[in-house]
């Protein structure tokens, strides 16, 4: 949980706020605009790609709740946008329930004001790497029925926290609370470190992004799909967003940012 005396730093760039800026949102300082156009001359197509993996987790939500999952926690939620999980998941059952999650103030605020008077959303501000604290907090305990499927939502945000060993181990924490049935959806930036051109493409934006923030990793295939163990990949398994979301093609040129992308959903047996 984020300290109550704690304030928004205007020096320090924020990655929910940064992603805000790809988005085209408007909740963004200085701070990040500069670090944005850094990022977007190394990859133009990064602010499309970004759009693309909103678009992508909205149909991911979609599905789900068409199959009969209405309980979403999503974990790094990020500052609202269009096409909150919320706004999609009551689209199929106007009682549907989702948990955000993020640590960080910005979003938090924005969060909580956004879901000021929903009865079955809440915004909690809390570190996801503490699964426990999470799990325990009123509105997971409150909002979400355990016994049933809950769909897990990890996007654009692992890529943050740079032990995947650890990563693994939370993973793991919050499937054990779920029952079978229940959903992992994640969205990380790609890095095959295999000397190609993708790689050196993908490492300049990890370089960049860790003169900002020191604990970001992007990760190859194989750790990435570590942290689908255990677990029944759905669809066309862990590939690159374009290819999930062939839509996605026509906004990302197929050799260029949409390779950045790994992108998978699967199901707990
Ligand atoms: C790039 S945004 C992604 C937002 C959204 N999930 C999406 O895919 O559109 C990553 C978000 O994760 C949040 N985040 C990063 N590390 C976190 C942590 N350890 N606990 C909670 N939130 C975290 C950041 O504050 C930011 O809002």
């Amino acid at each position: 949980m984020p300290d109550r005396d704690q304030v928004i730093d205007l020096e320090r760039p924020s990655e929910a706020r940064l992603y805000d800026l790809f988005l085209g949102g408007k909740n963004n300082f200085e701070v990040e605009r500069r670090l944005f156009q850094d990022l977007v001359k190394i990859a133009p197509e990064a602010p499309e790609l970004a759009r693309e993996n909103r678009r992508w987790l909205t149909e991911v939500i979609g599905r789900l709740s068409t199959d009969g999952v209405h309980q979403f926690l999503d974990l790094g939620a990020g500052l609202p946008t269009r096409q909150n999980t919320h706004e999609i998941a009551v689209r199929a059952n106007p009682r549907a329930a989702v948990v955000y999650v993020d640590n960080d103030l910005t979003a938090i605020s924005h969060g909580r004001a956004l879901l000021a008077d929903d009865r079955t959303s809440y915004f909690v501000g809390a570190d996801l790497t503490d699964p426990g604290a999470v799990l325990k907090d009123p509105a997971v305990t409150g909002g979400l029925d355990l016994t049933k499927p809950v769909g897990i939502i990890l996007g654009l945000v692992l890529h943050s926290i740079s032990d995947t060993d650890r990563i693994e181990r939370v993973i793991a924490e919050y499937l054990a609370a779920v029952p079978s049935g229940s959903y992992l959806a994640l969205s990380h930036p790609l890095n095959p470190r295999d000397g190609s051109r993708l790689a050196e493409f993908s490492t300049a934006m990890e370089e960049k992004l860790q003169e900002a923030f020191p604990r970001v990793r992007f990760r190859t295939w194989h750790e990435v799909a570590g942290f689908f163990a255990g677990l029944d990949l759905v669809g066309p398994g862990l590939v690159d967003l374009t290819v999930w979301w062939p839509k996605a093609d026509q906004n990302l040129s197929p050799a260029g940012a949409g390779q950045l992308m790994l992108v998978g959903l699967a199901r707990k047996p």
